[in-house]
């Protein structure tokens, strides 16, 4: 049996960071994951990259029962205090659109960052380590693993959402929730691909690769940003912005053309180039196999001169306003985070601690709170993380 102060299960983003806090305390923490490499997540995140924060923290950006809930870690653990980090381990760092911050060099130095943190906190990782059983008994939490027993009086729970099974995602931190009574919120991919069915999925996979901006509406939240057509339907940051907010059989809107008059400018072309034919002229503004599609769906192709102005409207209303009725999204195989978790009345803002079972913690993504796309959900796990550590 090895004993300890604190025993975090998962070596994620929010795992290493309250493992790095509860030990610069001076805690005895030991970490425990089953995966072979430690924040596995942040490594691939933002594409190589890792999108770790954003500069404009509010609630509105995040999705839970209770959003306000995150701003009380997000307060005491922000993005800057994140930033002043990587700069004193000389990581730097640039801004990319609405205040998202990527690393400068590859994310691998991010995790190189918290691996260096976490050994000079002292912490210890266990890493292949599948956790068998969590119970709670004199002792404190005991958590059997094929590396025999780990036991604490204080447990942090950081074992992320359902996305991404390959990389090791599970349900653990939900079974766990649900163990010692708490409530959990029923769990859905967030910020992933939508898929189509029928005729829109054949007329999406021929124009799969084709982006643009565009914006999309649920009948909860719209999105503009870049939309990208694919052989099973939708990606592209505006379709994941949505797709958080979309519930099954919901038609969405795309506007393809936002903010541009395409009918009047149209009818502008008409006048100089009445011979020009129309799809020819739409790609002007579209990229080309787009236009070809829109103007064949609408049955509408021909030269600019022999198309009336109620055509042009027509095709105006098809490019602003394209309803349409997703078949699903991909699923956990692809999606970038989970909605729903361990619900936040639960737990209080300002420990992560399980209101009902004194030492226990939820930290990160396990938690009921999901950001938007850009840095939102690093930060949640930084923050909230940073929060447990404090408290453990
Ligand atoms: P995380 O999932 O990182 O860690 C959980 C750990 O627990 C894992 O190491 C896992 O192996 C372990 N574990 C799970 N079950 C276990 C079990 N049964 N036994 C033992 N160990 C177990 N966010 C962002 O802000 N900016 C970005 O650029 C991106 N980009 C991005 C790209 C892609 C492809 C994905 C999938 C996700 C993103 N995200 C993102 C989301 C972000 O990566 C995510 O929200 C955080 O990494 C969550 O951190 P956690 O520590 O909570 O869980």
């Amino acid at each position: 049996m090895t004993q300890a102060d604190v025993v975090i299960l998962g070596a994620g983003a929010a795992g290493l960071m309250a493992a790095i806090e509860a030990g610069r305390r001076g805690r005895r923490v030991i970490v425990l994951d089953h995966a072979r490499a430690p924040g596995e997540k942040i490594r691939i995140s933002g594409g190589g990259r890792c999108n770790f924060t954003n500069l404009d923290m509010r609630a509105e950006r995040f999705l839970s029962e209770n959003p306000r809930f995150a701003m009380s870690a997000l307060g005491r653990f922000t993005p800057w205090d994140f930033i002043a980090r990587m700069a004193a381990a000389g990581l730097g760092w640039e801004e990319k659109a609405e205040g998202q911050l990527f690393c400068a060099g590859s994310a691998r130095n991010l995790v190189a960052m918290l691996m260096t943190d976490l050994n000079a906190a002292g912490a210890t990782l266990h890493l292949s380590t599948p956790i068998e059983t969590v119970t709670h008994g004199p002792d404190g939490f005991r958590v059997a693993t094929p590396r025999g027993p780990f036991v604490a009086p204080r447990l942090v729970v950081a074992t992320g959402g359902r996305s991404i099974p390959k990389m090791g995602a599970s349900g653990l931190g939900y079974r766990i929730a649900q163990d010692f009574g708490l409530r959990v919120v029923d769990q859905r991919p967030g910020l992933v691909p939508l898929t189509l069915g029928g005729g829109l999925l054949s007329r999406a996979a021929a124009l799969a690769g084709v982006s643009l901006q565009a914006e999309i509406a649920t009948p909860h939240r719209r999105f503009r940003g870049g939309l990208l057509f694919t052989h099973r339907g939708l990606s592209g940051p505006a379709v994941l912005q949505a797709s958080s907010y979309w519930h099954e059989g919901e038609a969405v809107t795309l506007d393809l053309a936002p903010g541009q008059r395409p009918a009047e400018t149209l009818r502008a072309r008409r006048a100089e180039h009445p011979r020009q034919m129309l799809s020819r002229a739409l790609a002007a503004d579209l990229p080309e196999r787009l236009a070809a599609d829109i103007v064949a769906a609408e049955g509408l192709e021909g030269r600019l001169g022999t198309i009336s102005n109620a055509a042009l409207d027509r095709l105006d209303a098809a490019l602003h306003r394209w309803s349409l009725v997703p078949q699903g999204t991909e699923g956990w195989r692809t999606a970038e985070v989970t909605l729903g978790g361990v619900a936040t009345d639960a737990l209080d803002g300002r420990t992560l601690a399980a209101r009902k079972v004194p030492g226990l913690h939820f930290v990160g993504e396990v938690v009921d709170i999901t950001g938007w796309l850009g840095g939102y959900n690093l930060q949640w796990a930084w923050s909230s993380g940073w929060a447990a550590g404090q408290a453990v």
